[in-house]
């Protein structure tokens, strides 16, 4: 997917179709009014008649076959007074999954008059939309019954600023390849998707954006100390791999920013074997890793001043002869034991490990990603991941960096309560805590394992992927927490750029421009 700005007028820019947004609230106004105007007050009568409400990704399409545009979709953007530029990632990819299927290549998109002044990050979201609505789901499909055919989007910027509308199309871009990387590598099942795959995947980003890579194999994994990890690869005949990608964005600081993701491959649970129903998604229990190499992707193209090492221990969890049974006990890399009461619960096992590790190569500020509770799902349903910190000032930094690209994080408090239920009688922690609280021990059992270091987890167990398709968004994968990562990564790269408004209009903070 192509996506570029155009200075064309959007009366006679030729394409396959023109996108123009409507708010809820009548009458229309701007481009939209002037191109509806011109041809015979087909929206203002859908609008005015009923027929469609203005709800956001609600839409009408007119044909107009002697302009050089030769559709207007119309997508509306919701009500006026909470419009947030994050809206326009929906917007455009709505945009592009309707007119995708009925294979409209060339389409143009307008801007909203509220991209005014801040047409970075307004670009940026259609950018980012119009890729993530492209991403495609049938690679699996000899000769998939439909493809979505849109290849190439032209961002009309005429009455905005050109070099801002430019800046955020490569930063949109940049993010929305990213996103669709790390929904390709968690949609890809587990036969194909091994932890070998993922450290190949993790190379090819290396090397075509230019970052250092490491990948300890099971060798170096257990001389580093790595029991807990390799505990989970136990049962499994496929090979372990523990990759580290760093980019140098700031040789002169100090400052290490770690994002740690969970790259289980596959999740039977091991001996404490799940239920067969559902138990295909947990091939999607890589997302919080392949959230990582993607960022790292992201990172490495867009080139922060940020040091950034991204650290995603990747295994299968099976129950092989060779498999780690309830009531082991393992070591990890910082010398604390732990008795394995159900080996289900592994995501927090190999991410142990990866902190101690984090910590090792001097990080001084942790994310980590996992799809880590079922407790989760429970607590936040799939509208929101949770987060949980030892540092409440910087998960507020994470919070609203976060904010604005429209993935929700919801903190969730430490107490520690949750760090009593994680004692074992036998060894230093145990893996589960019972079923009270189980995002919160599960949390409290990874803190043992960071140290001192400013760390935020986030359970996207509800988040990663999702069984229902939205006008914006296939099925399947979200590429969560990509975003959030980004943003919190220019945050920290710029912290002298101030970007929050409180009394801007709408529900909370807003970006007023992007960082980077
Ligand atoms: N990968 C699962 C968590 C999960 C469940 C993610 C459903 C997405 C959807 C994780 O490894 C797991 O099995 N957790 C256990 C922990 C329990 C044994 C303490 C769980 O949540 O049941
Ligand atoms: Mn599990
Ligand atoms: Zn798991």
């Amino acid at each position: 997917m192509q996506v570029y700005l155009s200075a064309d007028d959007p009366s006679d820019v030729s394409a396959a179709a023109l996108v123009v947004p409507f708010f809820s609230e009548r009458p229309l106004e701007g481009v939209t009014k002037e191109i509806d105007a011109a041809n015979g007050g087909v929206i203002a009568e859908a609008l005015a008649s009923g027929e469609i409400r203005g709800k956001l990704g609600d839409h009408v399409l007119a044909y107009a076959k002697d302009r050089p545009y030769r559709r207007v979709l119309a997508i509306s953007l919701g009500d006026r007074a909470t419009f947030e530029p994050y809206l326009l990632g929906r917007f455009a990819g709505s945009a592009v999954r309707y007119l995708g299927r009925r294979n409209v290549e060339k389409i143009a998109i307008v801007l909203p008059p509220q991209a005014k002044g801040r047409e970075a990050i307004c670009a940026s979201f259609v950018a980012e939309g119009a890729i993530t609505g492209s991403f495609d789901t049938t690679i699996y499909q000899e000769k998939p019954e439909r493809r979505l055919a849109t290849s190439a989007v032209a961002i009309l910027g005429k009455g905005f600023d050109a070099a801002k509308v430019d800046r955020g199309i490569a930063r949109g871009s940049a993010l929305g390849e990213a996103v669709n990387l790390a929904r390709r590598l968690a949609v890809t099942p587990a036969n194909d998707m091994t932890p070998t795959r993922m450290a190949e995947e993790a190379s090819k980003i290396a090397k075509t954006t230019g970052l250092e890579i490491d990948v300890l194999d099971e060798a170096r994994a257990r001389s580093e100390g790595m029991g807990s990890f390799l505990s989970v690869a136990a049962g499994s005949i496929q090979p372990p791999k523990f990759i580290v990608l760093r980019y140098n964005g700031d040789p002169s600081s100090k400052e290490l920013l770690a994002l740690v993701g969970k790259g289980i491959t596959f999740d039977t649970g091991g001996i404490s074997i799940k239920p067969a129903e559902r138990m295909e998604d947990m091939k999607y229990d890589m997302s919080g890793g392949a959230g990582v190499l993607a960022a790292m992707s992201a990172i490495g193209t867009l080139k922060p001043k940020l040091n950034v090492v991204g650290i995603v221990p990747t295994t299968e969890n099976m129950p092989g002869g060779k498999a780690t049974k309830p009531g082991d006990i393992v070591k990890a890399m910082n010398g604390k034991t732990i008795e394995v009461i159900n080996t289900d619960a592994e995501g927090r096992l190999i991410l142990a490990d990866a902190l101690c590790y984090a910590n090792k190569l001097g990080a001084t500020k942790i994310v980590d990603a996992a799809t880590l509770t079922g407790a989760c799902v429970i607590a936040l349903g799939h509208a929101s991941s949770a987060a949980v910190t030892n540092d409440d000032a910087f998960v507020a930094q994470f919070l609203a960096a976060a904010k604005p690209t429209g993935e929700r994080y919801w903190q969730m408090p430490y107490y520690d309560d949750y760090t009593t239920q994680m004692k074992s009688d036998i060894a230093d922690l145990k893996n589960t805590g019972g079923r009270a609280a189980g995002t919160l021990t599960a949390a409290a059992f990874l803190r043992e394992f960071v140290g001192s270091t400013p760390w935020v987890h986030l359970d996207i167990a509800g988040t990663a992927y999702l069984d229902t398709e939205s006008p914006w968004q296939a099925k399947g994968p979200t590429g969560t927490p990509v975003r959030a990562f980004l943003s919190l990564v220019e945050a920290l790269s710029h912290p002298e750029r101030g970007t929050e408004s409180k009394d801007a209009p709408g529900n909370g903070a807003r970006t007023e421009e992007l960082r980077v």
